[in-house]
């Protein structure tokens, strides 16, 4: 199996953030640099970075470039200005809760100058990877915990991989570690429309790490489930609150309900910075609805009449009583077997 790259998805460098640019995977792997505040919301807007891990550190990094550009070193004054710019990272996307979190820490250190928010935020770089090594250890052992085939059918859905992380991901780096550990027999891929991040990112994840895939629309899921193709779905989260409701990419409720029919384990892997305690109720989540033409085109081609309307929600959201098991860098928080 070959080695992925070990880079973090995104990196500071000469002044700016260095990322790959998400849009023109599979076919293209082109470097974005982002050099402003405006750069960066944008990118987060587009989902040139995604990936609610991904966020939050482009949003950390994201201060410091206003830091460096409103107080620099020496100069005093200028923090009003950093904290508009905060302002308007954290609003680039509403749902996944790590990018107002990691915006907020990062400008936590903001009295204390811009290298020392730089600081921060390159730190939360290096946690991310420590916590998506300890959570994809805790992630493979309940997925063995709970099915005892010898050799697993899995199934995923939107991107949770190195490109939604700084490391080896969260649901996917589950199942890479699985399949590193000869656990695999295959993986099918929810190609997640409308923005195809499992068709192009997952896949493209999955190809790089020689791990045996197919890629299905995500209408196919509960048939494969009913023909016996699934042995266990591995998602990842946007947000979870205090009882265990997980707002995931549009999809997953629909995936959970035909996991939660067949009796087949749903496990969610997500970092710590993901829970949201202030909230109890996943309805109370704010769902980000994206514009209708990611529904009413593809590839820039009109694909219903002229003028319709379309409902695109980028997340739904998962009742805890669903869900098998929510595994973080700490274990196994919210178990529910009931189901099974
Ligand atoms: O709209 P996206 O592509 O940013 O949505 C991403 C997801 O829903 C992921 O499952 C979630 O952020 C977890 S990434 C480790």
């Amino acid at each position: 199996m070959s080695k992925p790259s070990d880079q973090p998805s995104l990196r500071w460098e000469d002044n700016a953030i260095v990322t790959l640019d998400q849009r023109a995977l599979p076919h293209e792997r082109r470097l974005l640099r982002l050099d402003t505040v405006d750069d960066v919301v944008t990118a987060i807007t587009t989902l040139a970075v995604r990936g609610a891990p991904s966020i939050g550190l482009a949003g950390a990094l994201g201060v410091a470039l206003s830091a460096y550009a409103h107080c620099p070193p020496g100069t005093g004054g200028g923090q009003q200005a950093v904290h508009a710019d905060a302002r308007r990272l954290a609003a680039a996307r509403p749902t996944a809760v790590n990018l107002a979190w990691a915006v907020d820490r990062a400008l936590g250190r903001l009295a204390d100058g811009p290298d020392a928010v730089l600081a921060e935020a390159t730190a939360m770089i290096d946690e991310d990877r420590a916590v998506n090594r300890q959570m994809v250890a805790h992630a493979v052992q309940a997925v063995l915990d709970r099915c005892p085939q010898r050799s697993l059918r899995l199934l995923t859905h939107c991107n949770t991989g190195r490109l939604a992380t700084a490391a080896v991901g969260t649901a996917l780096g589950t199942i890479l570690a699985l399949a590193d550990a000869g656990k695999v027999t295959e993986v099918l891929v929810d190609e997640t429309r409308p923005l195809l991040q499992g068709a192009r990112l997952t896949a493209w994840e999955l190809a790089e790490a020689g791990v045996p895939h197919r890629v299905c629309v995500d209408s196919a899921a509960a048939a494969a489930m009913s023909q016996g193709l699934v042995d266990c779905v591995l998602v990842g989260a946007d947000r979870i609150t205090a009882r265990g409701d997980v707002a995931n990419k549009i999809g997953t409720y629909a995936l959970v309900i035909a996991a939660a029919h067949h009796g087949i384990p749903f496990i969610v892997v997500a970092p710590e910075s993901s829970w949201d305690r202030s909230l109890v109720d996943g309805r109370d989540i704010v769902i980000e609805e994206r514009a209708a033409d990611e529904v009413t085109s593809y590839a820039e081609i009109l694909t219903t009449p002229r003028g319709t309307r379309a409902y695109n929600p980028a997340f739904d959201v998962t009742p805890a009583s669903l869900i098998t098991a929510i595994v973080s860098e700490h274990g196994v928080h919210h178990a529910s077997e009931a189901r099974a």
